[in-house]
């Protein structure tokens, strides 16, 4: 609300001035009078340990100006100056301060991630075509300001599910740069389900070489698929979504969506049957079962994983498991009644508890869907609440962390228009850009010490429909800029009228980095 007082109040002084379009919108802007020009006199000044964050501004900007801006450790009169200060602890580990004056630029923070945000918030100050690949000599011409920020949410994230359609790492790349770009700090990565198991375990070389390749579809796109991502590429994804400050979170379902693997390793079904890698979608029978062999056979699986991501949160899945195999395998009954519980919701919930455990052990943390609630959540959980928020209502009210993900403000998998023939097929429901941005991650029924525990907000990109990069895109974006402004703005510092006129300013800079994002639709077209 201050802002855009400040805003209308500039505008109205200067007619001609149009502040750039921020996205997700800062928490205080106050537009100056003046400029700084950006040119080849211009050095970025940075001390020897942030030389990496000066280094990427300098690749954003080098393409689309041919400027290539000289790194010192010292601050000249024309400087982009970083530095970290103690000072601004207040503002938390991701906020930072962002001021321009006629002399300079200088970005503070308390922190290295916000030192790269406060660059972020700076590149989207630049003309459009600063993001672009073609050099241009246009001038680039950076309006004063001074700007103080800091996210909303600690956990701002996007899920990508590379076993339905396996994503090439040059993609995932590309992804983490434009999530970056709003400020988005954690990659889900959904790497195993009944249709493709696509992280290499060195232990079990049968996950990738049979549970990454199924046969074509009878319903999609008729076509076989495979691939996998090496020990290395995932290493290499993590490192490169590190460098800016995105955490990748790995997902390895079970005890359901385990297709893939039981295809390479019938052992640790329950029926004894010779499996094939799913070619259909859906929710699929075929489960884990809960042996202690499987349980250890999932615990070397999650060695593996834990060695190549670094991640606090390990994710297990535990989503959609029918519990008919179990009801039906004597094995699974026995192992039911030994272990003295209830149910197959408690042995499902055992099973969790064992990886929950075995997580703790080696300091990491355990996310799962919200079904592993039921049956009763092992003591160490976090819950991403998707069937809707309820799951992260009970959750946060026991005193458990959560991430919102409901199906009706953050599934971007699903249409994008009632219109669906305009579109290209999809899983199905319908959720407008303006149902993303108007979801309220905080649920009215929480206390303010429960809220809390609401870490924060994810959109999902499941890829049943999605085989391209392209496609990926195009599901993605602009819906994962309202997910951004949802996870970083205060409610105050943000409003669907201002937002549509900063995206209509936004959108070209995804173009000119080559984004297939989604036109808006044309009653939003400012
Ligand atoms: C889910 O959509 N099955 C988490």
């Amino acid at each position: 609300m201050i802002t855009s007082l400040i805003m209308s109040t500039l505008l109205s002084v200067h007619s001609a001035f149009v502040p750039p379009a921020l996205i997700p919108m800062p928490g205080y802007v106050t537009w100056k009078e003046g400029n700084f020009t950006l040119s080849n006199q211009t050095t970025l000044a940075a001390p020897k340990s942030q030389d990496d964050l000066a280094q990427q501004f300098q690749s954003w900007v080098k393409p689309g100006t041919g400027l290539e801006l000289p790194i010192s450790s010292r601050a000249k009169a024309s400087s982009i100056s970083l530095s970290l200060n103690s000072g601004l602890t207040q503002l938390g580990p991701e906020g930072y301060r962002l001021s321009v004056n006629s002399r300079g630029v200088k970005v503070t923070a308390a922190g290295r991630a916000g030192l790269f945000y406060g660059l972020q918030t700076l590149r989207q100050l630049l003309p459009v075509h600063t993001f672009g690949s073609v050099a241009s000599s246009e001038a680039i011409s950076i309006p004063c300001v001074e700007i103080e920020d800091h996210p909303r949410f600690a956990w701002r994230g996007a899920m990508i599910d590379p076993a339905r359609h396996f994503i090439p790492k040059a993609a995932v790349l590309q992804f983490i740069d434009v999530i970056a770009l709003h400020k988005l700090n954690h990659l889900h990565i959904h790497l195993t389900d009944d249709q493709g198991w696509r992280i290499e375990i060195k232990k079990y070389p049968g996950l990738t070489d049979q549970g990454s390749i199924r046969k074509a579809p009878a319903i999609g796109d008729g076509t076989a698929h495979a691939g996998f991502y090496t020990q290395a590429d995932l290493r290499q994804i993590v490192a490169y979504a590190a460098s800016r400050f995105i955490t990748v979170i790995p997902e390895i379902e079970m005890p359901g969506h385990a297709g893939a693997a039981l295809a390479a390793y019938p052992q640790y079904g329950n029926t004894g049957k010779i499996l094939e890698v799913k070619p259909d979608w859906g929710v699929h029978g075929d489960i884990f079962n809960p042996s202690m062999e499987t349980i250890h056979f999932l615990q070397d699986v999650l060695t593996e994983v834990m060695e190549i991501f670094p991640s606090k949160f390990i994710h297990i899945g535990g989503d959609e498991v029918p519990k008919e195999q179990w009801i039906a395998n004597p094995a699974a009954q026995a192992q039911m009644k030994q272990l003295g519980l209830k149910n197959p919701d408690e042995l499902q919930s055992w099973i969790i508890k064992q990886m929950d455990t075995f997580l703790a052990n080696h300091h990491r943390r355990l996310v799962g869907w919200d079904e592993i609630l039921e049956g009763g959540l092992a003591p160490g959980a976090t819950v991403m609440s998707w069937r809707g928020i309820s799951g992260g209502i009970k959750a946060a009210q026991s005193g458990h962390d959560v991430v919102m993900a409901p199906t009706d403000n953050t599934y971007l998998d699903y249409y994008q228009s009632q219109d669906t023939a305009k579109e290209p097929a999809a899983i199905g429901g319908f959720l407008p850009l303006e149902k993303v941005y108007s979801y309220e991650p905080i649920p009215s029924e929480l206390t303010p010490e429960q809220a809390k525990h609401v870490m924060g907000v994810q959109g999902q990109l499941w890829a049943e429909y999605i085989s391209t990069p392209s496609h990926l895109q195009y599901m993605a974006f602009p819906r994962l800029c309202a997910i951004s402004e949802v996870g970083w703005s205060q409610p105050a510092a943000r409003g669907w009228d201002s937002f549509v006129i900063r995206l209509n300013r936004h959108l070209p800079r995804l173009a000119a980095m080559g984004i297939n994002y989604r036109r808006l639709d044309a009653n939003l077209v400012r």
